[in-house]
């Protein structure tokens, strides 16, 4: 998720540019660039960092133009680097290109290109868009950007600029947000309306496969075939402390929002076109490297460690690998054992949490092979793991875990599926069909966010919301469902709640049930479902209130339960990344509604990089 802004018209381009793009730092803020037209020239700075870098290098070396884009970036191919960073060019330095999405088959058209005599500066799918303009660029801009996108697949936002047309700003989206601005003699184009806000409020939306030019007294619109399309112009009315967060008074619940796209995200360019053959080419893994593991090893901290157990059984029940599940924090200070052929799997949406990278250092000390789950590209896990599956989340800002976690989920699947293949335990149909699966999670995410009145109506409810201390049960894949539900709803509203594994109910926690426990119980449709019938059963005899995640269409569980989240129907082992999202919204709208910091609790950090 990278941010992009662009400018044409009488004003200073770079000065708009940046105005906009500090409103869009949420959106990547690990370089930035920008480059500007002026009097047939094209211009650029570009700088690793924070925009603040940018700014600094702009004041030493000022630009000025009144056509230009600029971009603030959240890498996905290619680490944090000047070079990496956005615009891109082609060969000759006269078109330049900024870009927010993921280019599917960029190698393809990286090795075509290069065939035809293209160098490349960067490692980025993004370059390959400027060298594809060029390819077919004779004079109109406009034309050039729909003929080089009819080769792309895959998710884009771009702005182009050319210094041979002066007049001309090109958009054009697909799969990524882009709108444009429309003042007085002027046009903006930008990722998200907060960043155009001061100068405009009449914006058009783009629509996938769709391709702006905008001149200083104009616009027209086509689709990427060439057909001509009549958007409306909007009004947007936002107030400006409501628009960074595109609307949403927390970013935890924009991000919990944002879900269905993430995990189309992660599972973008990981699938093969027409094979459905998982490819994760990043993890730096041969195959035979991959038949010949005998042990894998799963660390992490906090909710990256209940993702490592969803990890922990679908890999233990696709590929049939023994997993050993740690806590960073243990597997550090315990002296493991590591015998030859194994590989560690280190989980972290930051990438840079203190015991998951110690825990890096000793397992590769001791001979094993790492390759990490990771969102942030080029951060310290990234680097110390010899391969990595980059997340493709975009920033979590809020710092309770949600899209980051489900993403997770969504990675291990992808690599389970992968391992089980190569390893002849899966055949081409099965992973086929499990790979279907996992496309259609997204709409049943989607479904729980438009169907949201129970959770809402639930977290107003006194016994609830005013409630000291809840439990939460689930089993097998639920399992960690019920750690990671418990940890959302502790660490924002501060109400004490615990995960078990329902099994383990009678040994225990079942002494603390009477009528002022909520026990939230995930029940969804499965083979442990009559298990937790069960657990649900003996907990009512108790008094206890149960709250149960249950399959939609499943009506003998409204007996036994006080109030129900119902999810659509979805394949087992799967459906712990469709679970977490009624007991992420649950434990937000509790967290809201006692008033509570969400975005920022007490006593925590987004990421703990300290012992
Ligand atoms: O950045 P990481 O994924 O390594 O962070 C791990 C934990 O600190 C993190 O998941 C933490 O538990 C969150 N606050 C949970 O919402």
């Amino acid at each position: 998720m990278c941010g992009i802004v662009g400018y044409i018209g009488s004003k200073n381009a770079v000065e708009v540019i940046l105005a906009g793009l500090h409103r869009l730092e949420y959106r990547g803020y690990d370089s930035a660039g920008v480059a500007v037209v002026r009097d047939g020239n094209l211009e650029w700075v570009k700088s690793l960092g924070k925009l603040t870098a940018l700014d600094k290098k702009l004041e030493e070396k000022p630009l000025n133009g009144p056509l230009g884009i600029g971009h603030t970036r959240w890498a996905t191919h290619g680490v944090p680097s000047e070079t990496n960073s956005h615009p891109h060019f082609d060969m000759q330095m006269e078109i330049a290109v900024v870009h927010n999405g993921i280019i599917e088959n960029y190698q393809e058209l990286r090795e075509q290109l290069q065939k035809e005599g293209v160098t490349f500066r960067s490692q980025t799918d993004t370059e390959t868009i400027a060298h594809l303009v060029r390819k077919y660029y004779k004079g109109d801009l406009f034309r050039a950007v729909q003929r080089a996108l009819q080769d792309v697949t895959g998710a884009y936002a771009i702005g182009v600029v050319c210094k041979h047309n002066p007049d001309v700003l090109v958009a054009a989206r697909h799969g990524s947000p882009l709108i444009v601005g429309l003042g007085d003699q002027e046009g903006f184009i930008a990722s998200d309306v907060p960043a155009i806000m001061k100068y405009t409020r009449k914006v058009l939306y783009l629509d996938n496969g769709q391709v702006c030019e905008i001149r200083r007294d104009g616009y027209r619109v086509e689709d990427i075939q060439g057909k001509p399309v009549t958007l409306t112009l909007q009004h947007v009315d936002w107030d400006d402390a409501a628009a960074e967060k595109e609307g949403y008074p927390h970013f935890m619940l924009k991000e919990i929002n944002q879900q269905p796209d993430v995990i189309r995200n992660t599972l973008r360019g990981r699938v093969e076109e027409g094979s459905d053959q998982v490819i994760l080419r990043d993890m730096n893994i041969s195959e035979e490297e991959l038949k010949a593991f005998e042990k894998i090893v799963i660390v992490a901290c906090g909710t990256a460690w209940h993702a490592g157990m969803v990890g922990k059984y679908l890999i233990e029940k696709f590929a049939r690998t023994p997993v050993e599940l740690d806590l960073a924090s243990e597997y550090r200070y315990r002296d493991p054992i590591v015998p030859k052929n194994t590989l560690m799997i280190p989980v972290s949406q930051s990438g840079e949490t203190a015991d998951t990278l110690e825990a890096i250092r000793i397992a590769k000390k001791r001979g094993a092979k790492v390759a990490s789950i990771v969102n942030v590209v080029g951060s310290s896990v990234a680097r110390e793991s010899h391969g990595v599956i980059y997340q493709q989340a975009g920033p979590e800002i809020g710092v309770a875990s949600t899209k980051a976690y489900t993403s997770q989920c969504t990675a291990f699947a992808l690599f389970a599926i992968w391992l089980a293949e190569t390893r002849g335990l899966m055949s081409k149909s099965q992973a086929k069909e499990l790979i279907a699966y996992l496309r259609e999670i997204p709409e049943k995410i989607q479904w729980v966010l438009d169907n949201q009145e129970d959770i809402v109506r639930c977290a107003k409810d006194p016994k609830y919301l005013e409630a000291e201390s809840a439990l939460y049960l689930g089993r097998s894949f639920n399992f960690p469902s019920a750690l990671e539900g418990a940890l959302k709803l502790k660490e924002i509203s501060y109400i004490h709640a615990e995960g078990y594994a329902a099994g383990e109910m009678k040994h225990g926690p079942i002494a603390l049930v009477t009528d002022k426990l909520p026990v939230v119980c995930i029940a969804v449709q499965g083979d442990t479902y009559d298990k937790m019938v069960s657990n649900i059963q003996e907990i009512r005899a108790r008094k206890g209130i149960v709250l149960t995640v249950a399959t939609l269409g499943d009506e003998d569980i409204r007996a036994h339960s006080h109030d129900i989240f119902y999810v659509p129907p979805c394949y087992e082992p799967f459906s712990p990344i469709v679970v977490a999202v009624p007991l992420q919204l649950f434990a937000y709208y509790v967290a809201a509604n006692r008033g509570c910091d969400v975005d920022q609790p007490r006593n925590l950090a987004k990421s703990v990089t300290v012992e």
